[in-house]
């Protein structure tokens, strides 16, 4: 039996919207409460059918920085109070660019680890590996014969990613599987930074060109982008974005990086001419990062931080933004030390399982909707 979607009219968030102020700020859950559920892992992920759906996906192709934690993670976490919240570690998009196997290997595990010590509880989410989870590749295959290629060939990330790993396929399809993992789940939201904002596009036209030819089936699913952290900036070169691929590992503080650590890279933070404290991306980029960063693990906003700190120093303000994420970060890294690799490993073998039952629905359904056996 088919479940046609039938928009609700409920508006979940608005597109762009702040989370902030809208949903709780993210508390790290208690590792023990993490390790606690393990036993009833299948039976606590079991989709409540009533709540709107959320997904989105993380790439274990190094290591998770406080870009990924501020863009897209802390609200992953957030989220879990108010929806019904699928989380995919997304191996598959991995190969896009080149891996080697035993380092992929290890990535996946630190990714699933990051996201269980940043909070994501997985008896309140269904959270697991993408490449465990064959329905994905199937409904990519499915949606590549509706895509268009001139609108997969104008993507910005495509373009700046053919220059290092070579050209592949995989590489120029690679937004229509991330359709796929969206659409797979039929979920109305995905919580991303916004250097994801054209492949939420692109998405959204897929949605448009499968419904109109095989009937109204998949909801448009919204972006939701955080006010602030959407897009946190390399602190070597605060107009570029903070990447897991920058060669230069002083450019992004990760989410495990001891106080030392974290503190050694803020001191050495590219800051801008001038010596006033103001919040101005354009003229002032480095500090404007900074004063991103301490909102975010702060919860004040840019403006009263930067008002706050006027009269200071840029190397106060370091001092300040250096305490603060030490601090926002202490739990996760405490969390992420105490968790067991095959603990993990059992969390994420079980969402496995109940994520091909659930995608398996709606495969079924479109299978059926194109004229094949469901
Ligand atoms: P990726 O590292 O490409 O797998 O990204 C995982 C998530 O982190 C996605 O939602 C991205 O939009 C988000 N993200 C990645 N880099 C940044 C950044 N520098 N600032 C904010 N969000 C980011
Ligand atoms: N493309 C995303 C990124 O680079 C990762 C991703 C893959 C994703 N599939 C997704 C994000 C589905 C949200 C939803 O960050």
């Amino acid at each position: 039996m088919l479940r046609p979607h039938r928009p609700s009219g409920v508006v979940l968030l608005c597109p762009g919207a702040s989370l902030i102020g809208l949903v709780p700020s993210p508390r790290p859950s208690p590792i023990a409460r993490v390790l606690g559920g393990i036993g009833d892992v299948e039976g606590a992920i079991r989709s409540d059918v009533t709540r709107k759906k959320v997904f989105s996906g993380i790439q274990p192709s190094g290591d998770i920085h406080i870009g990924n934690y501020m863009g897209a993670l802390r609200n992953w976490v957030a989220m879990q109070d108010d929806y019904d919240t699928v989380y995919c570690v997304v191996d598959l998009h991995a190969l896009t660019l080149p891996q080697v196997p035993a380092e992929l290997r290890d990535a996946r595990l630190r990714t699933a680890k990051i996201l269980l010590a940043s909070g994501i509880d997985p008896q309140r989410s269904l959270i697991y590996y993408q490449s465990e989870v064959p329905q994905h590749a199937e409904l990519c295959w499915i949606l590549g014969t509706l895509a268009s290629i001139g609108h997969l060939s104008r993507m910005t990330q495509y373009k700046e990613k053919l220059d290092k790993g070579g050209q592949n396929l995989g590489l120029f399809s690679y937004p229509v599987l991330m359709a796929a993992d969206i659409l797979v789940h039929r979920v109305h939201a995905v919580p991303v930074g916004n250097d994801q904002t054209q492949h939420l596009e692109f998405t959204r036209d897929l949605v448009d060109r499968f419904n109109s030819r095989y009937g109204e089936y998949f909801p448009r699913p919204r972006q939701i982008t955080p006010g602030v952290g959407a897009r946190v900036m390399s602190l070597k070169e605060p107009t570029s974005k903070m990447s897991k691929s920058d060669p230069d590992a002083s450019s992004r503080i990760l989410v495990t990086d001891d106080a030392d650590g974290i503190r050694r890279k803020i001191r050495r933070a590219v800051t801008d001419s001038g010596r006033r404290i103001v919040y101005d991306v354009a003229r002032k980029p480095g500090i404007s990062n900074l004063l991103d960063i301490l909102a975010v693990f702060t919860g004040d906003s840019v403006e009263e931080l930067a008002d706050r700190h006027s009269a200071s120093g840029y190397g106060k303000l370091k001092e300040v933004a250096a305490d603060a994420v030490i601090a926002g970060l202490a739990p996760v890294r405490r969390a992420y030390l105490d968790l067991d690799d095959v603990d993990v490993e059992r969390i994420m073998n079980a969402g496995a399982v109940e994520a091909r039952r659930r995608t398996e629905q709606t495969m079924a359904d479109v299978r059926e909707l194109i004229g094949l056996p469901g």
